[in-house]
């Protein structure tokens, strides 16, 4: 099964990956055309639409210019983030019913890893602590040193970024948590740990940029334990009404802009990550849309860029960090047309082989 790409003929999709980075520019990107593979039980909005197959060895380049465009794009602005923002780079959960002070948006985000892991039946009192992690998409390792020093657990950190694998490493070990917390650069598709390993696989807001789902998906599932629990905390499109094939040319518009400027492939919906689950027999099966609990953070992240601290990181910055600062509002524009869901899926892997 595939998914749709953008030809030279020009039919468009969300789907692609950045090309010729060197070459391209925020007024003039580069798309090369791609499909993925994505399997037999994808759903609706990941399926194909008759389009034409492209061979292999194009799925696998445009990938491999996919990973380096992330990795490029973490390298280059993961410190002028740490600076304004600290150690967590993912949005911050708030009462959607209160006001917001910007002092509190550092707590937010330590109130998301809180609030996921209370909805995956994780909460501190829990029982059964996960003495195993994996961070998948780990950053500078914000989530890897807060979840391995709650539970007492090691965790390992997983990252496309050399700059952000080395920046987490050294954070880790500045806070006694060498031996305990660890980092190396690979790839969540192809993740470089033994079947079975971790009693919690966490993903926060890194599957956005995987390019095939259901690989990324049975990953996580393939690295953890009999009884472990995922997480998954991602940006997803909505989902599809049952007389919807796709979503609509402007919507796919919008996405394709972000897409450009985070270095994303394809979006997929909350429900075909449950159904992605579902179908290789993950139990108790969870989601939810917290777009709402996540509607202040954008604009803190755009007041902080405009800051006088922050707009002279950002000229010292490369452009493609400049170009992610600029498009920031197209996420505000999402959440408020519906289109872009903040969601949490959680499962956990059955006991039995
Ligand atoms: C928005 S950051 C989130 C970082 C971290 N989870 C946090 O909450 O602070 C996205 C992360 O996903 C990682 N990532 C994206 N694609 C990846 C892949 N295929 N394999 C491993 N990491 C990936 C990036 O390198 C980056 O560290």
């Amino acid at each position: 099964m595939w998914v749709e790409g953008i030809s030279s003929s020009g039919w468009r999709s969300h789907v692609y990956a950045m090309g010729h980075l060197a070459t391209s520019s925020p007024t003039n990107p580069i798309r090369p055309a791609l499909t993925m593979p994505i399997g037999e039980n994808a759903t609706n909005s990941l399926r194909s639409r008759g389009r034409p197959r492209r061979n292999t060895m194009s799925v696998r380049a445009a990938s491999d210019t996919l990973r380096k465009g992330i990795a490029e794009f973490y390298d280059e602005s993961s410190g002028i983030w740490e600076d304004i923002w600290g150690d967590h780079m993912h949005h911050g959960f708030y009462d959607p019913a209160s006001d917001v002070s910007i002092s509190d948006h550092r707590a937010a985000q330590i109130r998301m890893i809180d609030q996921s892991l209370a909805f995956a039946s994780l909460p501190d009192e829990s029982k059964q602590k996960p003495k195993s992690i994996v961070d998948v998409g780990c950053g500078i390792g914000g989530s890897s040193r807060y979840l391995a020093r709650k539970f007492g657990a090691k965790c390992q950190g997983i990252t496309l970024s050399p700059v952000q694998a080395q920046r987490a490493q050294q954070l880790a070990d500045a806070q006694g948590l060498n031996g305990q917390v660890s980092f190396e650069v690979a790839d969540a598709l192809n993740q470089p740990f033994p079947d079975a390993q971790f009693d919690l696989v966490w993903s926060m807001e890194s599957g956005e940029h995987m390019p095939e789902k259901k690989k990324f998906v049975n990953e996580l599932v393939r690295v953890a334990a009999p009884g472990g629990t995922i997480i998954i905390v991602t940006w997803c499109h909505r989902d599809l009404s049952p007389s919807e094939e796709s979503l609509r040319p402007e919507e796919k518009d919008l996405l394709d802009r972000i897409c450009r400027a985070f270095y994303l492939p394809e979006w997929c919906s909350t429900a075909d990550y449950v159904s992605l689950l579902r179908s290789i027999s993950m139990e108790d099966v969870k989601s939810a849309d917290w777009s709402d609990h996540v509607a202040p953070f954008w604009p803190a992240v755009i007041k902080s860029a405009l800051t006088w601290k922050g707009i002279t990181s950002l000229l010292t910055s490369g452009w493609k960090t400049i170009w992610g600062a600029l498009v920031m509002p197209l996420m505000i524009q999402g959440y408020n047309k519906g289109l872009i869901k903040f969601a949490i899926i959680t499962c956990r892997k059955p006991n039995r082989p």
